[in-house]
């Protein structure tokens, strides 16, 4: 295997179906500017994903609102049918403009937003969707049972829940098994560790967005410039090393737009810290205080 291979990361399993190399692919940035419209080069956005497979990168995130619609739509230009592939999916943002996301989670509207998903993947099943947002709008117990219908209509395979709390997963978990939570976390935004300890206890996949951030702890000769060094690697893949060696259950699901950033992402997962440098940079990430 190539050294850059996404297999590295290990493997989670959702089912006997559903087996993901740890490290993934989020697919926001293959948008427009304000994740809006068309893709600045959409030759290259077309690039970058033909060439996860090729790197082993089995897992892709999206949403319906990545574009809107444009996202999903690239994903099935480059990639439909997706062999052995599992691409998840989200609603319950509405889009008003660039840049611009209003929770959304009247039931009619999250299963009309699966239904088209559905469609514009160019599948029968969506693999993994996802609750984007709870809409404090609506009854969450309303929501979480439109998620059973879809489940139970065999519309989606699993589902999932964004931007949550332990307690949020806990009610949604009276509704449908909650496959994958996925909450802001990185190396200096701790706020979520709570969220990802319940979800390593109870074997839910934890994906954290913007995982390659590392804000100043990455400035020139910090520890973590340091450590980058010493692995020859840049200081965002040392920081998607350290988040893969959180937990077993981590998906981290770095996004860009460039082939040439998807492949430095992808083979962050050779990287190998020892525990001492994992503690090293926990410490310092848990006291940074900049975000
Ligand atoms: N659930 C939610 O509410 C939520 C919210 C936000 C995002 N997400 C998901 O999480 C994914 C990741 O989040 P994110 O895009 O905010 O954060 P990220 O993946 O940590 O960072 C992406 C940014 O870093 C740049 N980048 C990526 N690789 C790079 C590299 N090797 N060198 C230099 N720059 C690099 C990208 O620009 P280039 O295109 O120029 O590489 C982009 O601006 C998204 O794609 C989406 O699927 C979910």
């Amino acid at each position: 295997m190539s050294r850059s291979n996404a297999a590295l990361s290990g493997t989670f399993t959702i089912d006997a179906e559903s087996r993901i190399n740890r490290l993934g692919f989020g697919a926001m940035r293959i948008t427009g500017k304000g994740i809006w419209g068309e893709p600045a080069d959409h030759a290259e956005a077309i690039r970058t994903l033909k060439r996860l497979p090729e790197l082993g990168v089995n897992f892709i995130d999206t949403a319906d609102s990545y574009g809107p619609n444009v996202s999903e739509e690239l994903i099935r230009e480059a990639l439909h049918p997706y062999d052995g592939m599992l691409i998840a999916t989200k609603a319950g943002l509405a889009r008003t403009g660039p840049d611009q996301w209003t929770p959304l989670g009247r039931p009619e509207y999250l299963i009309q937003q699966a239904y088209a998903s559905c469609r514009r993947l160019g599948v029968d099943q969506i693999d993994l969707w996802q609750l984007h947002r709870i809409d404090s709008k609506v009854p969450a117990d309303e929501q979480f049972s439109a998620v059973r219908k879809l489940l139970d209509d065999g519309i989606i395979r699993h589902a999932g829940l964004s931007e949550v709390s332990v307690a949020d997963i806990k009610a949604a978990s009276k509704h449908f098994k909650v496959a994958t939570v996925q909450n802001r976390y990185n190396l200096v935004d701790r706020t979520s560790e709570d969220v990802l300890d319940y979800c390593s206890e109870n074997d839910i996949g934890f994906i954290p967005w913007f995982p390659l951030a590392a804000g100043d702890l990455a400035k020139p000769g910090s520890l973590l410039d340091k450590m980058a060094s010493a692995h020859d690697a840049g200081p965002s893949q040392i920081a998607l090393a350290w988040v893969l060696k959180r937990s077993p259950v981590m998906l981290p699901i770095p996004g860009t737009s460039k082939v040439k950033h998807l492949e430095e992402n992808v083979a962050a997962a050779a990287i190998e810290l020892s525990d001492e440098e994992f503690a090293a940079l926990d410490t310092e990430g848990k006291a940074w205080k900049g975000h």
